[in-house]
């Protein structure tokens, strides 16, 4: 068994550029670019302009991609039919996946044979803007559904993040709050061969389409070991209550050998490098909404799970509870991180496609012996 690595863990699959993970130095790079760099000081739709091609955007790229994807923001009103075909107690995971599936259809209805439907590099870009224009549109109205609420028109002269908020909510967020959201947003949107990356990248390598390999990494998104977390991050705070709380139900989710979801990682192992931008976030939010509380909770649970096990928080530890102050429902959470994630995965769905190998491991079998179905008794 010494060769098999469960967890495909320590495998290096490939080579890529758009982003570099360092638990040495605890640091993650996009096309070269410390992340918190980003986050402190870019829109959300300059960093997908640098993943997908690799620089920031001059100003006239930057007015040309904005045009377009604020040109492609509303609700498309074949996706609203289909997402009100859905159980209200539908998983708002299961919206996103559905709605990209039938983005997918329609583009590529016409196209005849599955020889043609991986498409040029100019395709596949204009397909990545048209998710990421389209997604927030569909989180949003996820969301404003199962309130009972009607959609919000798309705003053309709002960035990314507050037009989400204004999709979302129907009226204009403070800067700090929107601040906080971009912040979180550029946080998720990469991190090189991750399980839904790499769920992406297998989809891609065997020359199927864009939209089917993104539909296939929000099902691994979802997932509470993945991006699920941070919806699980949320649940745990709301089982503990409050901060005075926390040893005894540690002791008793320890005891049950439970996952304390929001914290561990496979790559790093001694704390997220997003993790410090996302709680500067959270603070901001904390004090914007007066919730004092909120941070009592986060620190305990931190702390006394800090000092038991030595694992640390990830990037869903701190984005759950600001995505609850901001005031998204708690289903809604991983829909946000599909909306920041398709830039990553439309980065590597592009670059998987441009030095393709089919991604196709090997496995050790360890089943039953070889044997022969004349000693097999057929049921009556
Ligand atoms: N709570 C309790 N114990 C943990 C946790 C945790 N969150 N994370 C790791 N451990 C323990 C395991 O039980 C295991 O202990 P053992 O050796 O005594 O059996 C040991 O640490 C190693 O854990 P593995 O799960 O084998 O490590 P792996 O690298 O496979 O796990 C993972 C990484 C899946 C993220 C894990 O830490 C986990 O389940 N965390 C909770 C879910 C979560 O927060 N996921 C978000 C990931 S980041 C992101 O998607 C943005």
């Amino acid at each position: 068994m010494s060769d098999v690595k469960k967890g495909l863990a320590g495998v290096v699959a490939d080579v890529t550029a758009v982003s570099k993970v360092d638990p040495e130095t605890n640091t993650l790079l996009y096309r070269g670019y410390p992340v918190q760099e980003l986050a402190a000081t870019q829109p959300f739709e300059s960093v997908a302009y640098l993943l997908w091609h690799g620089e920031l955007p001059a100003a006239g790229q930057l007015d040309e991609q904005r045009a377009a994807e604020r040109a492609q923001r509303a609700l498309d009103p074949d996706v609203r039919t289909l997402l009100d075909m859905l159980p209200l107690d539908a998983h708002p995971m299961d919206d996103v996946r559905t709605a990209v599936s039938l983005l997918g259809a329609r583009e590529l209805a016409g196209t005849g044979s599955v020889l043609d439907a991986s498409g040029s590099v100019e395709d596949n870009l204009r397909r990545s803007l048209t998710l990421f224009a389209a997604l927030p549109a569909i989180v949003a109205y996820g969301q404003r559904r199962r309130r009972g609420l009607e959609p919000v028109p798309a705003r053309d002269d709002l960035d990314y993040a507050a037009n989400f908020l204004w999709m979302t909510f129907g009226e204009e967020s403070d800067p700090v709050v929107v601040d906080a959201f971009n912040r979180s947003m550029i946080l998720y949107a990469e991190h090189s061969f991750n399980a839904s990356t790499f769920t992406a990248r297998v989809v891609t390598s065997t020359l199927s389409d864009l939209y089917s390999a993104v539909v296939a990494a929000i099902g691994a998104l979802k997932g509470p070991l993945h991006g699920g977390a941070n919806e699980a991050v949320m649940r745990v705070f709301d089982e503990i209550g409050d901060a005075s709380q926390v040893p005894a139900w540690l002791d008793t989710a320890l005891a049950q050998k439970r996952k304390i979801m929001g914290f561990g990682h496979r790559v790093y192992k001694r704390g997220d490098s997003r993790v410090p931008t996302m709680k500067t976030a959270l603070d901001s939010l904390v004090a914007h909404y007066d919730r004092p509380d909120v941070l009592e909770l986060y620190s305990a649970l931190e702390s006394e799970f800090v000092a038991r096990k030595g694992i640390y928080p990830n990037l869903d530890y701190p984005s759950g509870p600001a995505y609850n102050l901001i005031g998204f429902d708690t289903a809604t959470f991983t829909p946000l991180f599909v909306a920041a994630r398709v830039t990553g995965w439309t980065a590597h769905i592009l670059e998987q496609a441009a030095s393709n190998a089919l991604i196709r491991p090997m496995s050790q079998y360890d089943g039953a012996a070889e044997r022969h179905v004349d000693g097999y008794v057929p049921l009556a």
